[in-house]
Protein backbone atom coordinates (compact mmCIF):
# COMPACT_ATOMS: atom_id res chain seq x y z
CA UNK A 1 0.00 0.00 0.00
CA UNK A 2 1.76 2.90 -1.07
CA UNK A 3 0.54 6.27 1.44
CA UNK A 4 2.77 9.14 -0.27
CA UNK A 5 1.18 11.09 -2.54
CA UNK A 6 3.51 9.55 -5.49
CA UNK A 7 1.99 8.66 -8.66
CA UNK A 8 0.85 5.05 -8.81
CA UNK A 9 0.74 4.27 -12.81
CA UNK A 10 -1.66 1.29 -13.86
CA UNK A 11 -0.25 0.37 -17.56
CA UNK A 12 -2.21 -1.90 -19.71
CA UNK A 13 -1.30 -3.95 -22.58
CA UNK A 14 -3.56 -5.77 -24.84
CA UNK A 15 -1.63 -5.53 -28.93
CA UNK A 16 -0.82 -9.27 -29.13
CA UNK A 17 -1.69 -12.69 -27.21
CA UNK A 18 -0.56 -11.18 -23.75
CA UNK A 19 -3.06 -9.36 -21.38
CA UNK A 20 -0.63 -7.65 -18.87
CA UNK A 21 -1.92 -4.90 -16.47
CA UNK A 22 1.22 -3.74 -14.46
CA UNK A 23 1.79 -0.92 -11.74
CA UNK A 24 4.78 1.42 -11.69
CA UNK A 25 5.35 4.18 -9.33
CA UNK A 26 8.63 6.57 -9.82
CA UNK A 27 10.40 3.60 -11.55
CA UNK A 28 9.48 1.33 -9.21
CA UNK A 29 7.32 -2.40 -10.27
CA UNK A 30 5.24 -2.21 -7.51
CA UNK A 31 3.83 -6.03 -8.96
CA UNK A 32 2.31 -6.83 -12.39
CA UNK A 33 -0.62 -9.71 -13.51
CA UNK A 34 -0.50 -11.13 -16.94
CA UNK A 35 -2.58 -13.67 -18.58
CA UNK A 36 -1.51 -15.32 -22.22
CA UNK A 37 -3.91 -16.82 -25.36
CA UNK A 38 -0.92 -18.11 -26.48
CA UNK A 39 -2.33 -21.87 -25.99
CA UNK A 40 -5.22 -21.02 -27.66
CA UNK A 41 -3.41 -19.99 -31.15
CA UNK A 42 -0.92 -22.85 -31.31
CA UNK A 43 -3.04 -25.22 -33.69
CA UNK A 44 -3.13 -22.35 -36.13
CA UNK A 45 0.41 -21.48 -36.08
CA UNK A 46 0.05 -17.94 -35.41
CA UNK A 47 -1.94 -15.47 -33.39
CA UNK A 48 -5.98 -15.13 -34.55
CA UNK A 49 -7.00 -11.71 -33.87
CA UNK A 50 -10.21 -12.75 -33.15
CA UNK A 51 -9.22 -15.30 -30.64
CA UNK A 52 -6.61 -12.76 -29.09
CA UNK A 53 -9.62 -10.40 -28.52
CA UNK A 54 -12.24 -12.62 -27.17
CA UNK A 55 -9.10 -14.19 -24.49
CA UNK A 56 -8.56 -10.04 -23.48
CA UNK A 57 -12.12 -9.36 -22.55
CA UNK A 58 -12.22 -12.81 -20.55
CA UNK A 59 -8.64 -11.73 -19.22
CA UNK A 60 -8.94 -8.27 -18.67
CA UNK A 61 -10.59 -8.36 -15.16
CA UNK A 62 -9.11 -11.23 -13.41
CA UNK A 63 -5.46 -10.10 -14.43
CA UNK A 64 -6.38 -6.86 -13.35
CA UNK A 65 -6.92 -7.69 -10.03
CA UNK A 66 -3.84 -10.02 -9.98
CA UNK A 67 -1.58 -7.03 -10.42
CA UNK A 68 -3.16 -4.53 -8.06
CA UNK A 69 -3.00 -7.74 -5.05
CA UNK A 70 0.81 -7.77 -6.37
CA UNK A 71 1.19 -5.16 -6.15
CA UNK A 72 -0.32 -4.46 -2.91
CA UNK A 73 -2.47 -1.56 -4.16
CA UNK A 74 -6.18 -0.95 -4.21
CA UNK A 75 -7.66 0.22 -7.60
CA UNK A 76 -9.05 3.78 -6.04
CA UNK A 77 -4.40 4.27 -5.26
CA UNK A 78 -4.12 4.19 -9.35
CA UNK A 79 -3.04 8.18 -9.97
CA UNK A 80 -3.03 8.01 -13.79
CA UNK A 81 -3.68 4.87 -16.67
CA UNK A 82 -1.39 4.42 -19.51
CA UNK A 83 -2.68 1.91 -22.56
CA UNK A 84 -0.66 0.67 -25.53
CA UNK A 85 -2.64 2.39 -28.56
CA UNK A 86 -0.69 0.88 -31.26
CA UNK A 87 0.88 -0.91 -32.95
CA UNK A 88 -0.46 -4.40 -32.75
CA UNK A 89 -3.83 -6.37 -33.86
CA UNK A 90 -6.37 -4.05 -33.78
CA UNK A 91 -9.12 -5.77 -32.37
CA UNK A 92 -6.74 -7.20 -29.85
CA UNK A 93 -5.91 -2.87 -28.69
CA UNK A 94 -9.25 -1.98 -28.91
CA UNK A 95 -10.23 -4.91 -25.50
CA UNK A 96 -7.14 -3.10 -23.77
CA UNK A 97 -7.83 0.33 -24.59
CA UNK A 98 -11.93 0.32 -23.89
CA UNK A 99 -11.04 -1.20 -20.44
CA UNK A 100 -8.18 1.65 -19.83
CA UNK A 101 -10.80 3.93 -20.75
CA UNK A 102 -13.05 2.88 -18.84
CA UNK A 103 -10.64 2.34 -15.68
CA UNK A 104 -9.27 5.88 -16.26
CA UNK A 105 -13.03 7.41 -16.56
CA UNK A 106 -14.72 5.84 -13.46
CA UNK A 107 -11.20 6.67 -11.30
CA UNK A 108 -11.44 10.09 -13.24
CA UNK A 109 -7.71 9.81 -13.82
CA UNK A 110 -5.67 10.99 -16.79
CA UNK A 111 -4.84 8.74 -19.34
CA UNK A 112 -2.00 8.29 -21.30
CA UNK A 113 -1.90 6.51 -25.33
CA UNK A 114 1.57 4.70 -25.38
CA UNK A 115 3.35 3.20 -28.27
CA UNK A 116 3.83 -0.78 -27.56
CA UNK A 117 7.84 -0.66 -28.70
CA UNK A 118 8.58 2.50 -26.38
CA UNK A 119 7.50 0.30 -23.48
CA UNK A 120 9.66 -2.63 -24.88
CA UNK A 121 12.20 0.22 -24.67
CA UNK A 122 11.07 1.35 -20.70
CA UNK A 123 10.82 -2.31 -19.50
CA UNK A 124 14.42 -1.93 -19.22
CA UNK A 125 14.49 0.89 -16.64
CA UNK A 126 12.43 -1.27 -14.37
CA UNK A 127 15.65 -3.60 -13.99
CA UNK A 128 18.27 -1.13 -14.63
CA UNK A 129 17.13 2.29 -13.35
CA UNK A 130 16.82 5.90 -16.13
CA UNK A 131 18.45 5.13 -19.31
CA UNK A 132 21.67 7.14 -20.29
CA UNK A 133 21.71 10.58 -21.64
CA UNK A 134 21.68 8.65 -25.44
CA UNK A 135 21.63 5.16 -25.75
CA UNK A 136 21.36 2.60 -29.12
CA UNK A 137 18.38 0.42 -28.84
CA UNK A 138 17.73 -3.05 -30.56
CA UNK A 139 13.82 -3.85 -30.52
CA UNK A 140 13.69 -7.45 -31.24
CA UNK A 141 9.41 -8.51 -31.48
CA UNK A 142 7.13 -10.45 -33.22
CA UNK A 143 6.49 -7.79 -35.23
CA UNK A 144 9.30 -5.19 -35.40
CA UNK A 145 13.35 -5.80 -35.69
CA UNK A 146 14.82 -1.78 -35.26
CA UNK A 147 18.08 0.06 -34.35
CA UNK A 148 17.40 3.04 -32.39
CA UNK A 149 18.96 6.04 -31.45
CA UNK A 150 17.32 6.97 -28.19
CA UNK A 151 17.84 10.16 -26.44
CA UNK A 152 15.03 10.89 -23.48
CA UNK A 153 12.76 7.61 -24.12
CA UNK A 154 9.97 10.28 -23.82
CA UNK A 155 10.44 13.63 -24.54
CA UNK A 156 13.04 13.37 -27.67
CA UNK A 157 12.07 12.06 -30.91
CA UNK A 158 13.13 8.42 -31.36
CA UNK A 159 15.86 8.31 -34.66
CA UNK A 160 15.33 5.13 -36.57
CA UNK A 161 19.12 3.85 -37.76
CA UNK A 162 17.54 0.86 -39.72
CA UNK A 163 14.73 -1.39 -39.64
CA UNK A 164 13.57 -4.81 -41.30
CA UNK A 165 13.32 -4.91 -45.02
CA UNK A 166 11.04 -7.79 -44.12
CA UNK A 167 10.42 -10.47 -42.13
CA UNK A 168 10.87 -9.32 -37.85
CA UNK A 169 13.43 -11.11 -35.88
CA UNK A 170 10.24 -12.99 -33.91
CA UNK A 171 8.71 -13.88 -37.19
CA UNK A 172 11.35 -15.65 -38.59
CA UNK A 173 11.43 -17.68 -35.20
CA UNK A 174 8.04 -18.26 -35.77
CA UNK A 175 7.72 -19.21 -39.10
CA UNK A 176 11.10 -21.17 -38.64
CA UNK A 177 9.29 -23.05 -35.97
CA UNK A 178 6.03 -23.97 -37.74
CA UNK A 179 8.33 -25.37 -40.96
CA UNK A 180 10.39 -27.79 -38.05
CA UNK A 181 6.90 -28.71 -36.54
CA UNK A 182 7.70 -27.21 -33.24
CA UNK A 183 4.69 -24.91 -32.89
CA UNK A 184 3.80 -21.38 -31.54
CA UNK A 185 5.14 -19.36 -29.83
CA UNK A 186 8.60 -20.52 -32.26
CA UNK A 187 11.23 -18.74 -30.22
CA UNK A 188 11.06 -20.34 -26.82
CA UNK A 189 10.34 -23.55 -28.77
CA UNK A 190 13.01 -22.75 -31.05
CA UNK A 191 15.61 -22.49 -28.12
CA UNK A 192 14.61 -25.28 -26.87
CA UNK A 193 15.12 -27.41 -29.95
CA UNK A 194 18.41 -25.71 -30.28
CA UNK A 195 19.78 -26.63 -26.65
CA UNK A 196 22.81 -29.54 -27.42
CA UNK A 197 22.17 -28.65 -31.22
CA UNK A 198 25.45 -27.44 -32.79
CA UNK A 199 24.95 -24.14 -34.36
CA UNK A 200 27.87 -24.79 -37.42
CA UNK A 201 26.10 -27.35 -38.32
CA UNK A 202 24.36 -25.41 -41.08
CA UNK A 203 25.53 -22.15 -42.89
CA UNK A 204 22.34 -20.32 -43.26
CA UNK A 205 22.94 -16.52 -44.94
CA UNK A 206 23.91 -13.67 -43.24
CA UNK A 207 21.47 -11.03 -45.28
CA UNK A 208 22.52 -7.71 -45.61
CA UNK A 209 26.01 -8.05 -44.11
CA UNK A 210 27.80 -7.41 -47.25
CA UNK A 211 29.76 -4.28 -47.69
CA UNK A 212 27.92 -1.67 -49.58
CA UNK A 213 24.66 -3.44 -48.01
CA UNK A 214 22.73 -1.00 -45.67
CA UNK A 215 25.04 -1.44 -42.11
CA UNK A 216 21.92 -1.19 -40.29
CA UNK A 217 19.12 -2.58 -42.04
CA UNK A 218 17.53 -6.60 -42.07
CA UNK A 219 16.19 -8.83 -43.55
CA UNK A 220 14.90 -12.02 -42.21
CA UNK A 221 12.99 -13.64 -45.00
CA UNK A 222 16.03 -15.33 -47.37
CA UNK A 223 17.28 -16.94 -43.96
CA UNK A 224 14.03 -18.71 -43.22
CA UNK A 225 13.49 -19.71 -47.35
CA UNK A 226 17.20 -21.50 -46.71
CA UNK A 227 16.16 -23.37 -44.19
CA UNK A 228 12.77 -24.39 -45.94
CA UNK A 229 14.85 -25.63 -48.67
CA UNK A 230 17.12 -27.23 -46.39
CA UNK A 231 14.61 -28.90 -45.13
CA UNK A 232 12.49 -29.95 -48.19
CA UNK A 233 16.14 -31.70 -49.55
CA UNK A 234 16.27 -33.89 -46.63
CA UNK A 235 13.33 -34.95 -46.57
CA UNK A 236 13.54 -35.60 -50.48
CA UNK A 237 16.86 -37.59 -50.00
CA UNK A 238 14.47 -39.60 -47.11
CA UNK A 239 17.06 -38.63 -44.40
CA UNK A 240 16.33 -37.60 -41.09
CA UNK A 241 15.82 -33.56 -40.36
CA UNK A 242 18.30 -32.87 -37.35
CA UNK A 243 15.70 -30.66 -36.00
CA UNK A 244 18.47 -29.36 -32.89
CA UNK A 245 21.31 -28.65 -35.47
CA UNK A 246 18.66 -26.65 -37.98
CA UNK A 247 17.36 -24.75 -34.91
CA UNK A 248 20.87 -23.84 -33.45
CA UNK A 249 22.16 -23.00 -36.94
CA UNK A 250 19.21 -20.77 -37.13
CA UNK A 251 19.07 -19.06 -33.96
CA UNK A 252 23.02 -18.58 -34.61
CA UNK A 253 22.32 -17.01 -38.16
CA UNK A 254 19.42 -14.38 -36.29
CA UNK A 255 21.92 -13.62 -33.52
CA UNK A 256 25.03 -12.96 -35.65
CA UNK A 257 23.30 -9.99 -37.60
CA UNK A 258 21.82 -8.48 -34.77
CA UNK A 259 24.46 -8.22 -32.43
CA UNK A 260 26.83 -7.59 -35.50
CA UNK A 261 24.79 -4.81 -36.28
CA UNK A 262 23.67 -3.20 -33.21
CA UNK A 263 27.11 -3.36 -31.54
CA UNK A 264 28.38 -1.56 -35.05
CA UNK A 265 25.88 1.16 -34.29
CA UNK A 266 27.03 1.94 -30.91
CA UNK A 267 30.65 2.03 -31.46
CA UNK A 268 30.02 4.89 -34.95
CA UNK A 269 27.48 6.89 -32.72
CA UNK A 270 30.84 6.84 -30.29
CA UNK A 271 27.97 5.65 -27.57
CA UNK A 272 28.93 3.87 -24.95
CA UNK A 273 25.43 1.80 -24.14
CA UNK A 274 23.58 -1.30 -25.76
CA UNK A 275 20.00 -1.39 -24.80
CA UNK A 276 18.56 -4.62 -26.47
CA UNK A 277 14.28 -5.27 -26.09
CA UNK A 278 11.25 -7.10 -27.49
CA UNK A 279 10.27 -11.02 -27.21
CA UNK A 280 13.24 -11.86 -28.87
CA UNK A 281 15.93 -10.47 -26.20
CA UNK A 282 14.68 -13.32 -24.06
CA UNK A 283 16.66 -15.67 -26.48
CA UNK A 284 19.80 -17.10 -23.89
CA UNK A 285 21.75 -17.26 -27.29
CA UNK A 286 20.83 -13.66 -28.29
CA UNK A 287 21.99 -12.62 -24.38
CA UNK A 288 25.04 -14.62 -23.90
CA UNK A 289 26.78 -13.56 -27.90
CA UNK A 290 25.55 -10.29 -27.11
CA UNK A 291 27.50 -10.06 -23.40
CA UNK A 292 30.87 -11.79 -25.09
CA UNK A 293 30.48 -8.69 -28.06
CA UNK A 294 29.65 -6.39 -25.56
CA UNK A 295 31.98 -7.15 -23.04
CA UNK A 296 34.99 -7.32 -25.87
CA UNK A 297 34.18 -3.97 -27.15
CA UNK A 298 33.26 -2.08 -23.36
CA UNK A 299 29.71 -1.25 -24.75
CA UNK A 300 27.50 -1.52 -21.70
CA UNK A 301 25.04 -3.86 -22.62
CA UNK A 302 21.32 -3.63 -20.74
CA UNK A 303 18.73 -6.55 -21.09
CA UNK A 304 16.01 -6.86 -19.38
CA UNK A 305 15.25 -10.15 -17.79
CA UNK A 306 13.09 -12.54 -20.31
CA UNK A 307 9.43 -11.84 -18.14
CA UNK A 308 10.14 -8.14 -19.11
CA UNK A 309 11.51 -8.90 -22.61
CA UNK A 310 7.65 -10.34 -23.66
CA UNK A 311 4.50 -8.75 -23.43
CA UNK A 312 3.47 -7.20 -20.10
CA UNK A 313 1.54 -4.34 -18.49
CA UNK A 314 4.55 -2.86 -16.27
CA UNK A 315 6.36 -1.66 -19.45
CA UNK A 316 3.17 -0.13 -20.58
CA UNK A 317 3.13 1.63 -16.63
CA UNK A 318 6.75 1.93 -17.16
CA UNK A 319 6.03 4.55 -20.18
CA UNK A 320 3.58 5.73 -18.19
CA UNK A 321 5.75 6.61 -15.42
CA UNK A 322 8.11 8.44 -17.26
CA UNK A 323 5.50 10.43 -19.23
CA UNK A 324 4.01 11.58 -15.86
CA UNK A 325 6.96 12.77 -14.53
CA UNK A 326 8.28 14.92 -17.50
CA UNK A 327 4.89 16.84 -17.30
CA UNK A 328 3.46 15.03 -20.43
CA UNK A 329 -0.05 16.51 -21.19
CA UNK A 330 -2.37 13.12 -20.88
CA UNK A 331 -3.88 12.12 -24.36
CA UNK A 332 -7.18 11.98 -23.09
CA UNK A 333 -10.86 9.68 -23.07
CA UNK A 334 -10.68 10.22 -27.39
CA UNK A 335 -7.14 8.67 -28.26
CA UNK A 336 -8.37 6.00 -30.53
CA UNK A 337 -6.17 2.53 -31.25
CA UNK A 338 -3.53 3.16 -34.25
CA UNK A 339 -3.02 -0.93 -35.49
CA UNK A 340 0.27 0.61 -37.34
CA UNK A 341 1.61 3.25 -35.87
CA UNK A 342 5.68 3.96 -36.59
CA UNK A 343 7.68 4.42 -33.24
CA UNK A 344 8.39 8.13 -33.44
CA UNK A 345 7.70 9.03 -29.72
CA UNK A 346 6.48 7.10 -26.51
CA UNK A 347 3.46 8.96 -26.59
CA UNK A 348 0.70 8.66 -29.84
CA UNK A 349 -1.12 11.65 -30.68
CA UNK A 350 -4.78 11.41 -30.90
CA UNK A 351 -5.60 10.60 -33.91
CA UNK A 352 -8.24 12.79 -35.76
O1 LIG B 1 7.67 -8.54 -27.87
P1 LIG B 1 6.81 -9.72 -28.03
O2 LIG B 1 6.37 -10.46 -26.81
O3 LIG B 1 5.52 -9.38 -28.85
C1 LIG B 1 5.53 -8.48 -29.90
O4 LIG B 1 5.52 -7.25 -29.63
O5 LIG B 1 5.60 -8.97 -31.04
O6 LIG B 1 7.61 -10.70 -29.00
C2 LIG B 1 7.09 -11.92 -29.39
C3 LIG B 1 8.12 -12.61 -30.25
C4 LIG B 1 7.59 -13.89 -30.88
O7 LIG B 1 7.91 -13.87 -32.25
C5 LIG B 1 8.35 -14.97 -30.13
O8 LIG B 1 8.60 -16.12 -30.93
C6 LIG B 1 9.65 -14.25 -29.78
O9 LIG B 1 9.26 -12.95 -29.45
N1 LIG B 1 10.32 -14.88 -28.63
C7 LIG B 1 11.54 -15.43 -28.70
C8 LIG B 1 11.80 -16.00 -27.42
N2 LIG B 1 10.72 -15.75 -26.62
C9 LIG B 1 9.82 -15.05 -27.38
N3 LIG B 1 12.40 -15.53 -29.72
C10 LIG B 1 13.57 -16.18 -29.50
N4 LIG B 1 13.87 -16.76 -28.32
C11 LIG B 1 13.03 -16.68 -27.25
N5 LIG B 1 13.36 -17.24 -26.10
ZN1 LIG C 1 5.84 -6.55 -27.96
Amino acid sequence: MTTSSAPVILGVESSCDETGFGIVSEGTLLGQGLASSASQHAEFGGVVPEIAARAHLEAAVPTLQIALADAGVELGDISHVAVTSGPGLATAVHVGLAAAKSIAWSLDVPLYGVHHLAGHAAADTLEHGPLPERSIVLIVSGGHTSILAVGDLVRDPIEHLGDTLDDAAGEAFDKVSRLLGLGYPGGPAISRAAVGGDPAAFSFPRAMMRPGDDPFTFSFSGLKTSVARTVEALERAGEEVPVSDIAASFEQAVVDVLVAKSVRAVTERGLDTLVIVGGVAANARLREVARRRCDAEGIDLRIPPPRLCTDNGAMIAAVGDLLVRSGAEPSGLRIAADPSAVLHGAQLPLLR
